[in-house]
């Protein structure tokens, strides 16, 4: 794990529970120890404007909140870490691995919500000022073992229950099967440490023949 992963920008995704948070924090511990600069960010938040987003994004008592609404919360807290953090730090050399990106709004707002891809994608280049992964790394698990994996204390997006997450599922697998070339989808049913494996080996082969 070293030069390569220089300036390097990786998305973590998952549906809720697939456990890629885990996965995130144990690839920067490893990075910064190989003795790479590395910043990590989550969406929703990662600023301060973008952590005041995520509230009311989460908050389950925002029952009546659209979709279209949804989706530009996510989007205008994604604006403000692309600004903030994450290109600067891709300006400086820096490794930058975010938990979730656009491929979430894909998955979740699009796949599961119904908003069309189009719309989407228009609004994510506005938001992301065209500023796209080198990777985006998505941990596949389904929803039975996924739902086994949270808290039991729901926020308003883990509430929306077994059929929609279904649905971020089969999100994923789409953006999979349309992009193959930037995207890997791992399967993240097994234990964390074979999970990690099999993930650090298929990033570093991709990343690597690129080079
Ligand atoms: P987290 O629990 O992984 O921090 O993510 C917060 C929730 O927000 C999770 O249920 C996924 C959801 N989400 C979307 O629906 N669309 C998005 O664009 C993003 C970034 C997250």
């Amino acid at each position: 794990m070293h030069q390569w992963l220089r300036g390097k920008f990786i998305v973590f995704e998952g549906p809720d529970g697939s456990g890629k948070s885990t996965q995130l924090a144990r690839f920067a511990t490893d990075a910064s120890a190989a003795g790479l600069e590395v910043i990590e960010v989550r969406e929703p938040g990662g600023t301060s404007v973008g952590e005041q987003i995520r509230k009311v994004l989460l908050d389950p008592e925002n029952t009546d909140m659209t979709i279209r609404c949804e989706m530009l919360l996510y989007m205008a807290s994604r604006a403000q870490l692309v600004e903030q953090q994450i290109g600067p730090a891709i300006s400086r050399g820096d490794l930058v691995l975010a938990d979730r990106f656009v491929a979430s709004t894909c998955a979740y707002q699009g796949t599961a919500g119904g908003l069309p891809m189009e719309e989407i994608f228009e609004v994510a280049a506005v938001a992301t000022n065209h500023q796209m992964p080198d990777l985006t790394v998505i941990f596949d698990v389904d929803e039975v073992t996924a739902a086994k994996r949270l808290n039991p204390l729901l926020d308003r997006m883990e509430q929306k229950g077994a059929e929609f997450h279904r649905r971020v599922r089969d999100g994923y697998h789409a953006l999979f099967a349309a992009d193959p070339e930037h995207v890997l989808l791992i399967d993240a049913t097994g234990d964390a440490d074979s999970v990690y494996a099999r993930a650090t080996a298929e990033i570093e082969a991709k990343l690597t023949a690129r080079c």
